[in-house]
């Protein structure tokens, strides 16, 4: 596992011949907004960076603090409002951003919400998704899938072109094979059973998540090899959604202990987290693509560089969980027959929301 000092000298390494287009969906606070801040510090300022969030005024105070370069070689700092837990507005935003940016370099994935971090609700959203499995789920594959074309273009150009999605990488938990949606977990059959059942509900949404996006970074690198795509955990870290673990009046006593413990554990602030995660995304390791499964300080866990012409051969009836394509890959929590029937559902229910 890498120290902060090597991670900080790795990330001080990056100095690329051309000016990167960095795109931080979640960047308005949090890992997002101290990775980019990071990366623009690094290259002075050199850099193409879209802030996506709801939080206009967060935005433009973190862009302010840029580094502005003297000279305009293509350099630009921005922001673009989406609330990413509706499906319609993150598709409107990539249309834009495909009309107008020639390439991709870095899509990062960050956002989770408070919402997201809530144990005590388990709703739907207006376009019909479970609320959690919207920003963890649903846009981060939305914003992958749409924007793929830039990063192929970056790709073919010989730059970098990754994507990186800040989650929960490396528990290698299976993923779901029935209830994807979770629609029968949020279903009480007794009243006074519904708070306990919203809260189990919230829970398995938050893992789903988690083990969504192993199917979601195997599906696209499977089928785009030369691209990097990761999965990564971004430890304990004291953000400003991540502080609070809401539980319920009824268990209150625990929610008090538990966010104590959180406290006192959450040590890594959210810059030394955003040299970890920077490391991870600039490292070397990426250049010749594939899928990567990382932990907290950056580390490979897990990944897989597809030989030449050997992608995209999903085995169907192969449901050994870990497995991508008949290897293994330590906390990885696919299976070839899981991650098929997962993005086939996640095509039909995108494809119900235009
Ligand atoms: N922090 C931890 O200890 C920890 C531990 C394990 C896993 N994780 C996961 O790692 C990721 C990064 O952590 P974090 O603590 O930085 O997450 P976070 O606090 O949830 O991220 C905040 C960012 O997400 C954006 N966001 C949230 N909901 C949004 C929405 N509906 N539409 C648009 N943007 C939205 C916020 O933008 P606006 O406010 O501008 O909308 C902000 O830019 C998250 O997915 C989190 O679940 C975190």
């Amino acid at each position: 596992m890498p120290s902060l000092s090597v991670a900080r000298s790795s990330v001080a390494a990056f100095q690329p011949g051309y000016v990167p287009v960095a795109v931080f969906v979640g960047g308005t606070s949090g890992v997002g907004q101290a990775m980019a801040e990071a990366l623009v510090l690094q290259l002075k300022g050199r850099v193409h960076i879209v802030l996506i969030g709801r939080n206009e005024g967060a935005a433009r105070r973190i862009l302010d603090g840029f580094p502005k370069p003297t000279t305009g070689d293509g350099w630009k700092h921005e922001f673009v409002r989406c609330n990413v837990e509706s499906m319609k507005s993150a598709r409107a935003v990539c249309h834009e951003l495909k009309g107008r940016l020639a390439a991709l370099n870095f899509l990062v994935v960050t956002a989770g919400g408070p919402r997201a971090n809530s144990l005590t609700e388990a709703g739907v959203t207006e376009e019909g998704l479970d609320d959690h499995l919207a920003t963890r789920y649903f846009a981060r594959y939305l914003f992958t899938k749409e924007l793929l074309p830039l990063l192929k273009t970056a790709e073919a150009t010989g730059q970098h072109a990754h994507v990186m999605t800040v989650l929960g990488a490396g528990f290698g938990f299976g993923i779901a094979r029935d209830d994807l949606m979770l629609d029968q977990a949020r279903k009480a059959s007794w009243a006074f059973l519904h708070g306990l059942t919203i809260k189990i509900a919230a829970m398995k949404a938050m893992m789903r998540g988690v083990t969504y996006n192993d199917g979601l970074v195997a599906h696209f690198a499977s089928a785009n090899p030369s691209i990097a795509f990761t999965h990564i955990m971004p430890g304990q870290v004291w953000t400003e959604g991540a502080q609070y673990v809401d539980l319920g009046w009824a268990l209150y006593p625990l929610a008090v202990l538990l966010n104590g413990l959180r406290r006192t554990l959450m040590v890594i602030p959210q810059e030394d987290c955003a040299q970890y995660m920077l490391h991870a995304l600039l490292s070397p390791e990426n250049d010749r693509g594939g899928v990567f499964i990382r932990g907290d300080h950056g580390d490979v866990i897990g990944a897989h560089v597809f030989p030449p012409h050997v992608h995209n051969t999903w085995a169907e009836g192969d449901s050994r969980t870990g497995y991508l394509h008949g290897v293994r890959i330590k906390g990885y929590g696919g299976a070839d027959a899981t991650v098929v029937k997962l993005i086939r559902w996640t095509e039909e229910v995108l494809s119900g929301i235009e």
